[in-house]
């Protein structure tokens, strides 16, 4: 039987390796754009353990020649776009480059499907950010609700989100929007708060810093699984008709709440440790995130299969091994930060 063709975009990324894993297991061919680092070493650590079952070769998302050269050559029957200069915080300080990769990088991708492959199915990676500080009366955002987003990041992908649902009705194409709020894992950079509050803890726990220092601790997310999101993104291209759905859990917590579950489960109190600096405070903040993901639910059969804690814990656990010296190989890639 002749294999289904994914093209990933972001493949090097936490939801790239996740998604790779997935397609794997059914047997797809996997291509995958990466950008070139000088660190050589850190390019694809996130799919190291898989690099030879896919093909990956060299590009950018703000370089038209690159993504049509390899939309031309792979003629993809699924194309997922997770890449984006994805830290919300850091699109103020970069917004034009933000813009350039998150809004600009879209129109290229959806240009060139039109024109050299519109037979591909596309999904993009859309973000809870794209809502900004709007919420429905009952307190969730779901795709009904209104859009004003509250950083340069989310201005991009509601630019995003809206073109791709105009070349769907404009010009035919299969092209979706999975509207993802907040998802974590053991793969998280560590510059987003629940893999930074973990790693620190668990650095303060075995003596190695003495101090957790944070932006604001009073905004609410509402925080899902990785792994859980990919398989939604995958549901969402095998779906007979294109369409946008938010992927959430229901439940939001707060920065503080993060906290105080990942210190005590160290046995510590988060405020003997955990100290506050402008330096991570937004000009503009998103307060409160909570998804209402009735649509995926009820459409495609989609719920989420890990709790807050349980996804916490893992990542507790891993920050443990690695520290603890059984994962070696992370070690030797470490950047502290
Ligand atoms: P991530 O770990 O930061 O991965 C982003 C990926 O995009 C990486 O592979 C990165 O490559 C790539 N990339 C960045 N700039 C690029 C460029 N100019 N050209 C080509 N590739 C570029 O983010 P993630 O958590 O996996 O998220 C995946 C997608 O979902 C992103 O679009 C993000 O905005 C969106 N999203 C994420 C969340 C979440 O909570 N995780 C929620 C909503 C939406 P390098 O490895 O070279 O940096
Ligand atoms: N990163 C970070 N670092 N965030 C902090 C810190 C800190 O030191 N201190 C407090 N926070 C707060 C932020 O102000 C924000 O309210 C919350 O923690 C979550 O921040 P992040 O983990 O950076 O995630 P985000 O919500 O801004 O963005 C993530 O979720 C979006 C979906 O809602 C990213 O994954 C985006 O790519 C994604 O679209």
């Amino acid at each position: 039987m002749v294999k289904k063709k994914a093209l990933i975009f972001g493949i090097s990324g936490q939801d790239g390796s996740f998604l790779s894993e997935l397609l794997l297991e059914k047997d797809y061919e996997i291509h995958g754009l990466i950008r070139r680092k000088s660190h050589v070493e850190s390019q694809t650590t996130r799919i190291d353990h898989i690099i030879d079952q896919i093909n990956t070769e060299y590009g950018d998302m703000t370089d038209y020649a690159s993504i049509e050269r390899f939309v031309r050559k792979v003629q993809p029957d699924e194309i997922y776009n997770l890449a984006a200069m994805s830290h919300v915080r850091i699109s103020f300080d970069i917004p034009l480059y933000t813009v350039q990769v998150n809004a600009m990088g879209v129109a290229n991708l959806l240009e060139i499907v039109r024109t050299a492959c519109p037979s591909a199915k596309v999904l993009q990676a859309s973000s809870s950010e794209i809502f900004g500080n709007c919420i429905d009366e009952d307190g969730f955002q779901r795709e009904t609700t209104n859009k004003m987003p509250t950083s340069p990041y989310g201005c991009a992908k509601l630019f995003a989100y809206s073109l791709v649902r105009n070349y769907r009705e404009a010009y035919g194409l299969f092209a979706s929007n999975s509207i993802c709020f907040n998802h974590e894992s053991s793969r998280r950079g560590s510059n987003f708060v629940t893999q930074k509050v973990v790693k620190t803890a668990v650095q303060i726990k075995r003596g190695i810093c003495d101090e957790l220092v944070l932006g604001n601790m009073d905004s609410y997310r509402d925080w899902g699984y990785s792994k859980d999101y990919t398989k939604a993104m995958w549901m969402i291209m095998q779906h007979d008709i294109p369409d946008d759905f938010v992927i959430a859990t229901g439940e939001t917590h707060s920065v503080r709440d993060l906290c105080k579950y990942v210190f005590s489960k160290l046995d510590m109190d988060y405020m003997d440790y955990v100290e506050q600096d402008p330096k991570f405070m937004r000009p503009e903040e998103l307060n409160r995130l909570r998804g209402d993901c009735s649509k995926a639910r009820s459409i495609l059969g989609w719920e989420p299969e890990y709790t807050f804690e349980e996804i916490l814990d893992e990542m507790i656990e891993n920050w443990e091994s690695i520290f603890d010296g059984k994962k070696m190989d992370e070690i030797e890639n470490m950047v502290i930060e």
